[in-house]
């Protein structure tokens, strides 16, 4: 027997319709937002995630799928979607398209982490990616779509928290504060965080420990740095928000694991995730594009982890029960099945959705299955029906049973419904 590698999850036959029913609100609300898909290819040259995601964050220098491919190439199984979408931008350029240029992925990405519930190795990924200009309505407007997709999957108690992370230049002032104030601290905090101080500072903040959060609350805090245009700029978001109806609120350990970040970061947490409750996070990347050789362009997104998003819904019980086919054909006989299958098939044909008797189980059994399978209605092809040219049709909610001849069964069942 060989198992499934740990960390990854099979996504069985009855429990699908979840992750349908996700993808189609995350589609409907992307195309109402007139945001288009975007597809790119599950493996990348290293250089390009090390490049603009960071040498010293958790994801390039711990967790991603790395080998050399049969030409001797260093490749890796993308860790998200936003250096891939950039990578795109640029190679195709995408610049000479009028912008902003608003694209939407549904990815699967690979980390190698630690498995728990709602961390994986192998998870999915819904995201979007706005490229154009460093304006406000970008940010607004992405976070007004992932707010709307939350909504729209009718999930409760999910808090925005928003931050900004300055521009390069303030950003530099505020590390240098931050490192001076942590290396009072550094034989207290745990060895993740001491790794943190010299790799990547500003993660120092979002630490769970709780020694490290309680150094880390009274920290120097960023928005005491901010440059004017980035204090601005945050302040015209956060009035947007409010003016928008969108509720939130402002949370300096919103720092992202990821380091293309610039001014605007936000996540949508809940609290019923345990330790993995972030299931949103992005932000403004203005450097990115021009980091991995393009021309500078403003850029605003966010990703969501569908597995948490179905968890979610799973812990809420948000879910409706699935839908069971419109018929079940049953069949008497092997005569019965061959005008069982063609009964079936017109009946697709006026769009219902139909399953048929195919495996030769007896008609108690077949009436068992459809029941089973939720079925609505139980078609029955008979011997006798046959030689009249007719089908029965009973509803299995209620037991009740008509007869009509078999060209007139996808009208009478329209009637009955
Ligand atoms: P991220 O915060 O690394 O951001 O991931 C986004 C979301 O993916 C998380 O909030 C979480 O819901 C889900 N996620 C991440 N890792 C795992 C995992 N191991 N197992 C299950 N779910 C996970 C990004 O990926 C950025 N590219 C987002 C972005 C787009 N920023 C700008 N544009």
């Amino acid at each position: 027997m060989i198992n499934i590698p740990k960390g990854t999850k099979d996504v069985l036959p009855n429990e699908s319709y979840k992750w349908q029913y996700v993808e189609k609100i995350m589609r409907d609300i992307s195309k109402a937002y007139n945001v288009r898909e975007i597809r790119t290819p599950v493996f990348e040259h290293t250089e390009l995630f090390s490049r603009s995601i960071g040498d010293g964050t958790d994801v390039v220098s711990k967790e991603m799928y790395t080998f050399l491919d049969k030409g001797g190439r260093s490749i890796t199984l993308r860790p998200e979607g936003t250096a891939s979408v950039a990578r795109s931008y640029v190679e195709n350029n995408l610049e000479s398209l009028s912008l902003p240029l608003k694209m939407y992925y549904m990815i699967s990405a690979f980390r190698y982490e630690r498995p728990q519930a709602g961390r994986l190795r192998e998870f999915h990924q819904y995201g979007v990616e706005y490229y154009g200009a460093q304006s406000v309505y970008l940010d607004f407007e992405a976070i007004s779509l992932a707010h709307d997709i939350l909504k729209g999957l009718g999930l409760k108690g999910i808090l925005l928290k928003i931050n900004s992370l300055g521009c390069p230049e303030c950003r530099k002032k505020y590390v240098e504060a931050l490192k001076e104030y942590y290396l009072k601290h550094l034989g207290e905090v745990c060895d993740t965080c001491k790794d943190r101080f010299n790799k990547n500072p500003l993660r120092l903040l979002d630490c769970k420990s709780p020694i490290c959060k309680g150094i880390a609350s009274n920290a120097p805090r960023i928005q005491d740095y901010l440059c004017d245009d980035c204090k601005d700029y945050h302040e015209k978001l956060c009035g947007l928000l409010k003016s928008e109806g969108i509720p939130f609120e402002n949370d300096p350990g919103i720092v992202r694991g990821l380091d293309y970040y610039t001014r605007t970061v936000f996540e949508f947490v809940t609290s019923e995730l345990g330790a993995q409750g972030t299931v949103c996070g992005g932000g403004r990347y203005d450097n990115l594009v021009s980091d991995i050789g393009g021309k500078s362009v403003g850029c605003v997104g966010f990703a969501m982890g569908i597995e948490r998003l179905i968890m979610l819904l799973e812990e809420q019980n948000a879910f409706s029960a699935e839908l069971g086919p419109d018929c079940f054909v049953i069949c008497q006989n092997e005569e019965c099945i061959r005008n069982g299958l063609r009964v079936a098939s017109e009946l697709r044909k006026a769009g219902y959705s139909v399953d048929c008797e195919l495996t030769g189980k007896s008609m108690k059994a077949q009436f068992k299955y459809a029941d089973k399978i939720k079925a609505t209605f139980a078609v029955v092809i008979g011997e006798e029906e046959l030689n009249k040219g007719t089908a029965k049709v009973k509803k299995l909610s209620d037991g009740i049973e008509t007869e009509c001849r078999i060209e007139d069964l996808a009208q009478h069942i329209s009637k009955r419904k």
